[in-house]
């Protein structure tokens, strides 16, 4: 059988750990016959772990903070190099909220962290975007995903201002989706995936209660990592060459939901 993603080149940032969605995404998007390269910022790669997807995956691993331009151009440039020609699929999978880190509420935010967290969860996406479009990255009917959650759309308290920087994202999948769609038509979109113990998800306040409760309300269970990556695995392909500047739901039914049996029990 013909693998999903033979002939395609790509960039992957977000990897960390093996929890991370983006390490997972790499696995499948290798077994799928992909090249890409690996990107993260330069405090994530002094740990070390992504080397050993970087070998597994046959991978180049390129630094780069996504928040800053001057490396973005860097890494496009370098992954084109190292790729031998133009870029079929990016995914941006990105996260961090100094707030939630430091434990602020929402209604008494450090504006400054605020200032980071929208720039790194989710004008990062449009730094990305804009240095593709720029340079003329992408081919024709490539695709870019960006990962999102449920928050953007309704109130979970405890996300805090990542709800803020994700109602951003998905608006920036819109908005330059429609740009590069008809420039190139290049595909950009966010999945939003259920609640994933990462590094990221488990820095959520209750965490534990959150998944759990997400678990009892989704008709078919929360949607894991692995899943996830499937889904953007079939998001980088021809076969969804016409989905594009869609908020994707990838969560087991939650979002559509309003209440399950097994929540009303406990009532
Ligand atoms: P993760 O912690 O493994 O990944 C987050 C990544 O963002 C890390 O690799 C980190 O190094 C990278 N990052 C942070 N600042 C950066 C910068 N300035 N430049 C480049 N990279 C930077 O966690 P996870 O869960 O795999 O997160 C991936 C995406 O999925 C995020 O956008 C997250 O918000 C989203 N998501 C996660 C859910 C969850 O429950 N874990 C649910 C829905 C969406």
């Amino acid at each position: 059988m013909t693998k999903l993603l033979e002939g395609k080149r790509g960039i992957i940032f977000g990897a960390l750990n093996d929890k991370s969605i983006a390490w997972k995404v790499a696995e499948k998007a290798a077994e799928q016959g992909a090249k890409f390269t690996l990107t993260n910022a330069p405090i994530a790669l002094r740990m070390g772990e992504i080397n050993a997807l970087a070998e597994k995956t046959g991978s180049a691993v390129i630094t780069a903070d996504a928040t800053d331009m001057n490396d973005l151009k860097a890494l496009f440039e370098k992954s084109q190099e190292e790729l031998g020609g133009k870029l079929d699929f990016v995914l941006h999978s990105i996260g961090m909220s100094p707030n939630v880190r430091k434990g602020k509420h929402y209604t008494g935010l450090d504006h400054n962290f605020y200032a980071k967290t929208l720039d790194v969860s989710a004008a990062s996406f449009h730094k990305v975007l804009q240095t593709a479009y720029e340079m003329d990255a992408i081919n024709e009917w490539g695709s870019v995903l960006g990962l999102t959650y449920i928050a953007a759309q309704r109130v979970f308290p405890d996300y805090n201002d990542m709800a803020d920087a994700k109602a951003l994202l998905e608006s920036i999948a819109r908005s330059f989706g429609y740009h590069y769609g008809v420039k190139r038509k290049v595909r950009v979109n966010t999945i939003s995936q259920s609640p994933t113990p990462t590094t990221a998800g488990t820095g959520v306040k209750g965490f534990d209660s959150f998944i759990n409760y997400a678990d009892s309300m989704s008709p078919l269970g929360n949607a894991d990592a692995s899943a996830c990556a499937d889904y953007c695995i079939s998001m980088f392909s021809d076969l969804t060459r016409f989905v594009t500047m869609q908020n994707l739901f990838h969560d087991g039914g939650f979002s559509f939901t309003g209440v399950s049996e097994k929540v009303m029990e406990k009532f």
